[in-house]
């Protein structure tokens, strides 16, 4: 690593500190395009560079973050709205010192509340105020929820890989955002590249034919190079980085993490409270 990297890191990083709290969303078209493998390592790299992260699990289909770190969460957001439990009962700290919120069925319960249990769920948000980034691991494809999570991020990052019906499911799924009208800002990770230019290759035909279709700029952020290293960790239930910190893939992560730490605007919200104040009010409408 040499010395203007650093430097660039460290502007970079003090850059996001600034601007308090940032909400990123991460999703795809397709199902099993690497979401999760995505949202852990970007998470744990962040740690790395000084910010304080938590990652929430929004799949409520098929919640896998605490599995790919190896640890097994024990409630959920659902036993916060019907089982007394409280925020700190539901989080849980990674040994990389992520925070693991593990949303459930409670996610998809967040359109049905009563004035109370929408007051519960605030008042609980509001105690994490140590938080720099949340990073959402949302189901593949678009429900009702998973657009409001995605409404009220700053950035919407779309995993797609190389492969045709990939590439069509993330046009579909940027072409609903921009029906909805949503204005966060959208970025693209090419996973599971032969290379760099298979990576950039990739994004050119999804950007093309989303800026002559849908008449919109979309954003790469890299590629996540195909690496065995990658299987063997989900394999041992460990995050990539943590386990083979200079492996190709981890060093992609790297590469993208610096890309969004240098493109941060205005942010939306100010902390998680807020963050989800907006989502229930605007599933309660
Ligand atoms: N860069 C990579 N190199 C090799 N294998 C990969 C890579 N990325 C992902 N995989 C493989 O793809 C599998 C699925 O990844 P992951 O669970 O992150 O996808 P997902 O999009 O979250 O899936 P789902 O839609 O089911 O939530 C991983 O278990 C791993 O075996
Ligand atoms: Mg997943």
């Amino acid at each position: 690593m040499d010395q203007a990297y650093k430097l660039r890191n460290l502007i970079n990083s003090k850059k996001q500190i600034e601007n308090n709290f940032r909400v990123i969303a991460v999703s795809s078209g397709k199902g099993g395009v690497g979401k999760t493998n995505f949202a852990v390592n970007l998470a744990i790299a962040l740690k790395k560079r000084g910010l304080r992260v938590s990652i929430l699990d929004a799949d409520f289909g098929m919640a896998n973050v605490d599995i790919l770190f190896g640890i097994k969460t024990r409630y959920t957001i659902y036993d916060i709205l019907y089982n007394d439990k409280t925020i700190d009962d539901v989080y849980e700290m990674t040994e990389e010192g992520v925070k693991i919120i593990p949303g459930g069925s409670g996610i998809s319960e967040l359109f049905d509340l009563d004035d109370e249990k929408r007051k519960k769920i605030i008042d609980e948000f509001s105690k994490i105020n140590d938080i720099d980034i949340l990073i959402i691991d949302t189901g593949a494809g678009l429900s009702k929820t998973t657009l409001t999570l995605l409404n009220f991020a700053d950035d919407i990052i779309v995993i797609t890989n190389s492969e045709p019906c990939s590439l069509t499911d993330a046009y579909s799924l940027i072409k609903v955002i921009c029906r909805e009208n949503i204005k966060s800002n959208i970025g693209v990770v090419v996973n599971r590249a032969k290379n760099i230019i298979e990576g950039r290759e990739t994004f050119n035909k999804l950007s093309n034919a989303i800026k002559i279709f849908l008449d919109k700029e979309i954003k790469y952020l890299g590629y996540i190079c195909e690496d065995h290293r990658v299987i063997n960790a989900v394999r041992e239930q460990k995050p990539f980085i943590s386990m083979y910190p200079r492996c190709e893939a981890g060093l992609c992560i790297n590469k993208i993490t610096s890309e969004i730490l240098g493109t941060c605007d205005n942010n939306k919200n100010a902390t998680v409270k807020e963050y989800f104040s907006k989502i229930l009010k605007f599933m309660g409408r």
